[in-house]
């Protein structure tokens, strides 16, 4: 058994001391969802720290901790915060918690997150359902001994995002009576935001949205044969497309004003996602 493997396995005996929880469906919040996980009815909670070798994020305003419940019928684990590559964690720890959530049992995942805009039209508050990625500009999270254990070396990424989970989300959208766009994420590394430059060159490369998460997420999901769905909150127009520099405390301030239209969305779509 490999390392990453070996170390899966301890957090998840430390999960399995605490949870017999066997959720259907994953769900990562990113910024200003945080107080998502108060609209599930929630069965237990257990933070990261409690659990032994896992990554505990440094950033300001996330939690760290893992909620048990259900949306509707469908049991659900929920990531109260994440840990972003910024931050000095391998990618391996970056993904470890996703891989977590699959031993746990579940199957399909919703990724969300703030990002910035960068397809003409984009304003801050928008919704936009993840069609498609860019990864290349971060390491893969499969770099390494393949972890046979989860899936196979050479995993095929063209359909990443999953159409019937998009359509999913698409549908929920329309329920809710909310717009959505649809379009491309790039990940970039962080943690300082992009030159103009650079946003010229992911707008050239056909990325509509960008942002420090996520696409690493999705593709070690996928790796393990998850269905994986995504919706990146716009929380500012991108580098050189705002008139105004980019602040964190803005960032953070149009995800909160957002977060009440993306949790009724989140909740409608996560209710849609039991087998
Ligand atoms: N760039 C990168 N990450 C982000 C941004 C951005 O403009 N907004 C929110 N996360």
């Amino acid at each position: 058994m490999g390392e990453v493997y070996e170390k899966l396995q301890r957090c998840y005996r430390s999960v399995r001391q605490k949870t017999g929880f066997c959720p259907q469906a994953a769900l990562v919040l990113g910024s200003g969802l945080g107080g998502f996980a108060s609209m599930l009815r929630t069965e237990a909670v257990m933070d990261y720290r409690e659990i032994e070798g896992f990554p505990v994020s440094t950033v300001a305003g996330h939690k760290g901790r893992f909620v048990f419940g259900y949306a509707g019928e469908v049991p659900v684990v929920c990531m109260q915060g994440r840990v972003h590559y910024y931050e000095g964690y391998a990618m391996q720890d970056v993904v470890l918690p996703i891989r977590l959530m699959k031993l746990m049992g579940a199957r399909r995942l919703l990724l969300t997150n703030a990002a910035g805009g960068i397809r003409d039209g984009m304003q801050p508050g928008d919704l936009m359902a993840i069609t498609g990625q860019i990864a290349s500009f971060v390491p893969s999270p499969l770099i390494g001994p393949n972890v046979e254990e989860l899936g196979e070396r050479f995993p095929d990424m063209s359909g990443i995002y999953d159409k019937g989970l998009l359509e999913l989300v698409c549908a929920a959208a329309k329920e809710c009576g909310i717009a959505l766009k649809k379009g491309v994420y790039l990940q970039m590394t962080g943690p300082q935001y992009e030159s103009p430059q650079e946003i010229a060159m992911c707008r050239i490369l056909g990325a509509d949205a960008v942002g420090m998460s996520t696409a690493c997420e999705a593709i070690a999901a996928r790796h393990m044969g998850m269905e994986v769905a995504g919706i990146s909150c716009i929380s500012n127009l991108a580098a050189g497309i705002s008139p105004v520099p980019l602040s964190h405390d803005e960032v953070k301030r149009a995800a909160d004003q957002a977060a009440e239209k993306f949790g009724r969305l989140v909740y409608r779509v996560i209710s849609g996602m039991g087998e």
